[in-house]
């Protein structure tokens, strides 16, 4: 395995009980601290997905804006936020996905995406797979072909890639 990915996750913090009782938090502020272990983040998945003729990459707010534009820029694609809801000012198409208390929501720009655009989905992290899920029926409903979702890390007990409707994931870490 990359010698990158072990430095890479011994950058991310655990914070137990945040936000609330029994959940142990992700922390990828603590990686963005380290330019190394962070720019070898983004070149992973640079390295992965230059050359494959992806014409968009979508980052889901808010942990999604952070690695989404590095990997749009050097892969030569374009940039767009899936946001949350009564967030982007234009005319928006929403896909609303459970949460484990109630729901949320996505949003994007109708015309961001054109019909048979090659795209990627970036998150932070993966854990029901929900927010994913969601980012990809809102790419599909544009007509847009979702070629992979990339994430830094998975929660791997929650199976969040079964609610990925069959399209693949890519993960760097698995969570501590
Ligand atoms: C977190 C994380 C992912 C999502 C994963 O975002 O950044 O986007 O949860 O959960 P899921 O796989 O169970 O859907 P959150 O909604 O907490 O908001 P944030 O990124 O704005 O902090
Ligand atoms: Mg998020």
């Amino acid at each position: 395995q990359d010698s990158r990915i072990n430095e890479i996750k011994s950058k991310i913090r655990v914070v137990p009980n945040f936000p609330k009782p029994g959940i142990m938090f992700q922390d990828i502020t603590t990686l963005l601290l380290d330019p190394k272990a962070f720019k070898n983040t983004v070149d992973l998945f640079v390295e992965r997905y230059k050359g494959k003729n992806i014409s968009v990459v979508a980052g889901i707010e808010a942990r999604g804006f952070i690695f989404g534009p590095p990997i749009a820029l050097a892969i030569g694609a374009k940039f767009v936020p899936l946001r949350k809801p009564r967030k982007l000012p234009g005319d928006v198409i929403s896909e609303k996905y459970v949460l484990e208390y109630g729901t949320d929501c996505l949003e994007m720009h109708i015309g961001a995406v054109k019909l048979g655009e090659r795209a990627l989905v970036v998150d932070d992290l993966i854990a029901t797979g929900g927010t994913i899920g969601a980012a990809i029926k809102l790419l599909e409903r544009a007509g847009a072909e979702v070629v992979e979702c990339a994430c830094v890390i998975e929660v791997p007990d929650l199976k969040g890639h079964e609610r990925l409707n069959g399209k693949p994931l890519y993960i760097l870490v698995e969570s501590c």
